[in-house]
């Protein structure tokens, strides 16, 4: 009796200490810890891959208060953003990162640079003149880790900067900032450097890959699935052969809204090789999709058909989660997201995904935790519209929206009745009945890839 106690207890510390269980693999449609219990992703995306190349907030909030947030709602995990130029400036720098004042100064200019500065270390005192930017994504990494937080570490741009548009250089492989060899260099040292965080579980090889409009014949020769392979392979390789404990999360074309082939098992035009698992030697079982969705692509008009945005959202890869998938892969919504006012996220666009995507046993992280960027598009101290905070990120923008869309769709994540609840494993991808209900949702436009085709388009057009 007293030695059966003492095992429970043995086993119970070892259970806690063992906090984050990994390293993850994926089985089927599940992302699973070591011990083979399923882990769905839900949280939050928190830029650091514009030009000050920093997590943002930290001139209003500590590392602590903002992770704080973060956690009262029950989120596991943080899709954390870079830039391959902040690697490139290390590399190019003999080895050393910069001082974070440096990277103020630089960003911002010298007078609000410095004041910036003195900003974030007064609400950071652990930091200082002799800072580095890594440090910042250490200390970030570190207090996730300290209150159970997963990383996903996700490469969102090669030139920092705000992303995406299909004339900003850094589209596609070979566009004006986008080397292929600098971003395999890049994902190779941050995954190597991950190493040392607790809580570092996945990486993505490249945010919302789409058109390269800068450049003609790149766009027609090379913007294709077969490509895409190619590409994707090398920059998968590299991760895994710098840090082989992380999943790998690949991203699909037009703006990471379309998986079609790697699904479906079809020709990586215009070739007509499949996708084939066995090519990712020794870590077919660590790969994951990433998928993106947002209304506003044709400048907020919004979609108001749920059953057509599901039907859109099944084809373009949450397929994979299905009984039938030719190809199965766990799948993350990595950023949807809107206007965080009193009456947007009770709409049928927020509606819809905040109960579809449970409801598939899909993971996700809504862009965006941020209330405002130290600069955006030239604009400093930029409120983001969008951002689950305030602008000086001390409460929620949207109480109405935490409290009536996002704490439900948490539950429904964590504890719902889909597949991702591994006590039901229930492979039926239903959610709870909160979920079902919300699923009844019929309305007009179809969000289809011709959308990102038409804004694409229209990009080119202003830039002929
Ligand atoms: C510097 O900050 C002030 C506000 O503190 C702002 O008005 C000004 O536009 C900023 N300078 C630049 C170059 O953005
Ligand atoms: C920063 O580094 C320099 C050179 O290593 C050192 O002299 C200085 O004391 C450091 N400053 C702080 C605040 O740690
Ligand atoms: C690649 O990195 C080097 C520094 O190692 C830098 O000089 C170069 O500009 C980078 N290439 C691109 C396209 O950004
Ligand atoms: C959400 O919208 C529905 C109408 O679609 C309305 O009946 C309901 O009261 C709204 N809920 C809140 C909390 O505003
Ligand atoms: C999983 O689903 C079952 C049945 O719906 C529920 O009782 C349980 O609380 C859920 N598990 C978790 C971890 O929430
Ligand atoms: C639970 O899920 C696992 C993995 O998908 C599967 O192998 C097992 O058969 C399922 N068990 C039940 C009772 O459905
Ligand atoms: C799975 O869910 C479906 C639909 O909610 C239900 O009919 C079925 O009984 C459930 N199966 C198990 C094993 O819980
Ligand atoms: C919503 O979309 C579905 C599927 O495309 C379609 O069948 C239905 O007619 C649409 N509803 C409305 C009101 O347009």
């Amino acid at each position: 009796m007293f030695r059966h106690l003492w095992g429970l207890l043995l086993a119970e510390a070892t259970a806690r200490a063992a906090w984050p269980n990994g390293p993850f693999v994926t089985s089927g449609r599940a992302m699973t810890d070591a011990s083979g219990t399923t882990v769905t992703y839900v949280g939050v995306n928190w830029p650091a891959a514009a030009d000050t190349m920093l997590p943002d907030g930290l001139q209003y909030q500590s590392v602590s208060s903002i992770v704080s947030k973060i956690k009262s709602l029950d989120m596991n995990v943080v899709r954390l953003t870079y830039a391959i130029q902040m690697v490139d400036e290390i590399e190019g720098n003999g080895g050393d990162d910069i001082p974070i004042q440096t990277a103020f100064t630089t960003a911002l200019g010298q007078e609000n640079g410095t004041a910036v500065y003195n900003q974030v270390v007064a609400n950071n005192p652990s930091f200082g003149a002799n800072t580095t930017r890594l440090q910042v994504f250490d200390a970030v990494a570190n207090e996730c880790a300290k209150q159970e937080i997963y990383i996903h570490l996700d490469n969102h741009v090669s030139k920092a900067g705000w992303c995406c548009t299909p004339i900003d250089g850094n589209s596609w492989w070979g566009d004006i900032y986008f080397s292929t060899a600098n971003w395999t260099r890049g994902l190779s040292y941050m995954a190597d450097h991950g190493k040392q965080w607790a809580n570092l579980m996945s990486m993505s090889l490249r945010n919302e890959l789409r058109q390269p409009f800068l450049d003609e014949n790149l766009f027609a020769q090379s913007y294709n699935w077969q490509d895409w392979y190619k590409y994707t392979k090398q920059g998968a390789d590299a991760i895994h052969k710098a840090n082989p404990d992380v999943l790998i999360f690949l991203s699909g074309l037009d703006s990471d809204t379309s998986l079609n082939p790697v699904v479906q098992g079809t020709d990586l035009t215009p070739g007509t090789a499949k996708f084939n698992r066995d090519e990712f030697q020794a870590y077919s079982n660590k790969l994951v999709l990433e998928l993106h969705n947002y209304a506003n692509i044709l400048g907020g008009s919004g979609v108001n058909n749920c059953t057509a945005l599901q039907d859109d959202l099944f084809n373009d890869g949450f397929q994979s989660l299905s009984d039938d998938a030719p190809n199965q892969f766990p799948l993350v919504m990595t950023e949807f997201g809107f206007v965080q006012d009193a009456t947007t996220w009770n709409e049928t666009f927020a509606r819809c995904l905040e109960s579809y995507i449970p409801a598939q046993g899909a993971g996700w992280t809504i862009w965006v935790i941020a209330g405002s960027y130290y600069v955006r598009e030239g604009k400093q101290d930029y409120d983001e519209s969008w951002g689950l905070l305030t602008h000086d990120w001390s409460d929620w923008r949207s109480p109405e929206h935490i409290n009536g869309g996002l704490i439900p769709m948490i539950k429904a994540s964590l504890h719902g009745k889909g597949f991702g609840n591994s006590s039901g494993n229930n492979s039926s991808g239903t959610g709870n009945e909160e979920s079902e209900a919300l699923l009844r949702y019929e309305g007009g436009m179809r969000l289809t890839v011709l959308v990102t085709f038409v804004f694409a388009s229209s990009c080119l057009i202003l830039w002929l």
